[in-house]
């Protein structure tokens, strides 16, 4: 049915538009009505019309031209030219332009009624049509969306992943087996590897290197380089592919200190080449961060070396002052790391065993020379002051940020696992285990060097006196490791 249409009519006869309005008022349709072409453009830009009734002729544009205008504006809407004129071609042409019906002139009110029931019936159609594929675009597009999402979250979730591995390093984990690793894991690499240059005989020396799961690739141990690919790099081109592997060059400082490899790239069982502009960028990231790691590390270690030429500066004075201190603190140092060693220290024992060791008494750089270097026994008054170099050394180290740990063992480093030491009277586990270790060959080293109060033990008396103070001076365990160590024979009391 017709109900409710919105039809517009153009007819420069306003008795046939009266008449035609008359007729469809019956069934609720909205009616507009223009006289002129002119008129009826004005109405469609204003209005939402459904239907158009056109006379063709009209007195300031052709039915015809009226009929593109209004297919150009709005093609949905259903056409239904009026004419009076029997011209064969006129009606070809209508309805080639995309008329919905022809009616001749004079019509009867039913035919014009059945003919605005069928126009308007494939009018929705049309529009049913239309929505339908609207529709399908817009799923279209929502998929490809969502697939574009996908992607950018799953590009982000990698970023994310390479970001959190490099920040989460600490200055003591290695960088060069991280990044490797990361490759494996992020880029799903069968093999990866570090190349250091070379750069006198111009090659790429392997440094690390990790075949993935069940990898099979071969990596090649030192690289060749053409001079060319070395000026390359140097002017800024950063990769190069060999032996299906993707190599891509850290620069730091703008000089070529290495590259990473990434080769075999796997998708579960699947070996995939050549390797995409998104595996190029990962692998950039990768390398940018591993480069900015590398740099922080490169400042670390010589901001830490002039700190410690900072504290051994100190030594040396101390030593100018007391020649017993010279030899002693070299002598504990070596005792300490080979002790460290014989009972499997951890690598950052170690290293901090390697930096106090040497400096254990930079304190008494604050003890006047005439307690320092008194010859005889101190009273109570100086032994107290002599005790408080411990102090010293902590307040000292501890104005270089970076040396936290070392100061709190320069701290303890005179006190005793039962807790009669100084200068907090720690006891056991309390003490860490850098200072007990320390302390355990200070005392060896007093016990077995002359000063100007009393001779030297002998090694079998300065070894029985440990195994004596076993538990008491010293970490048990440590007193029996170094005993040992010392080869003086069966441990424990
Ligand atoms: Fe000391």
């Amino acid at each position: 049915m017709i109900e409710g249409s919105k039809i517009l009519l153009v007819d420069d006869s306003p008795e046939v538009v009266e008449l035609i309005s008359d007729f469809l008022a019956p069934y609720n349709c909205e009616i507009y009505r223009a006289s002129t072409g002119k008129q009826a453009i004005e109405v469609l830009s204003e209005k939402h019309v459904e239907i158009a009734i056109l006379d063709v002729k009209l007195p300031d544009i052709d039915g015809i031209a009226l009929l593109d205008t209004i297919r150009l504006q709005d093609p949905t809407v259903a056409v239904v030219m009026i004419t009076g004129c029997h011209d064969p071609d006129l009606i070809i042409e209508a309805m080639k332009k995309g008329a919905s019906d022809f009616l001749m002139k004079p019509f009867s009110i039913d035919k014009l009624l059945l003919g605005i029931m069928k126009v308007r019936k494939q009018r929705e159609l049309l529009v049913e049509k239309n929505s339908i594929l609207s529709d399908l675009e817009d799923k279209k597009k929502i998929e490809l969306l969502n697939r574009q999402l996908q992607t950018k979250i799953a590009e982000l979730t990698k970023m994310y992943h390479i970001s959190d591995k490099f920040n989460s390093l600490n200055i003591f984990d290695d960088i060069y087996e991280k990044t490797i690793l990361v490759v494996n894991e992020v880029l799903n690499s069968e093999v990866s590897g570090y190349y250091i240059v070379d750069h006198e005989n111009q090659q790429l020396i392997l440094y690390r290197s990790r075949p993935a799961h069940n990898g099979h690739a071969s990596i090649e141990q030192n690289i060749s380089l053409p001079a060319e690919l070395m000026e390359e790099v140097k002017s800024g081109k950063r990769h190069f592919l060999r032996n299906e592997k993707a190599f891509l060059s850290l620069i730091i400082k703008g000089e070529w200190v290495g590259a990473i490899m990434m080769g075999g790239k796997t998708n579960g069982r699947v070996r995939k080449h050549p390797f995409s502009q998104n595996d190029m960028y990962f692998l950039r990231l990768i390398a940018d961060k591993a480069a900015m790691q590398i740099e922080n590390r490169m400042l670390y270690e010589s901001l830490f070396e002039s700190v410690l030429q900072t504290l051994t500066s100190l030594i040396i004075a101390i030593n100018r002052r007391d020649m017993y201190t010279e030899g002693h603190c070299t002598r504990v140092a070596a005792m300490s790391l080979a002790l460290a060693d014989h009972l499997g220290a951890a690598e950052y024992e170690k290293d901090v065993v390697r930096v106090v060791a040497p400096i254990h008494d930079v304190g008494k750089i604050g003890i006047p020379d005439i307690i320092l270097l008194k010859a005889g026994n101190l009273i109570d008054e100086e032994y107290k002051l002599m005790k408080s170099h411990s102090v010293y050394g902590e307040e000292i180290i501890n104005r270089f940020d970076i040396l936290g740990d070392e100061a709190r063992i320069t701290r303890h480093h005179h006190e005793r696992f039962d807790g009669s030491g100084y200068p907090d009277r720690l006891a056991g586990e309390e003490i860490p285990y850098c200072s007990r270790l320390i302390a355990l060959c200070d005392t060896y080293d007093a016990m077995m060097t002359d000063r100007p109060y009393r001779k030297a033990l002998t090694r079998e008396e300065t070894l029985a006196e440990i195994k004596r103070c076993r538990g008491r001076q010293f970490d048990p365990d440590m007193a029996d490791g170094f005993v040992e160590m010392m080869g003086g024979g069966s441990v424990g009391n």
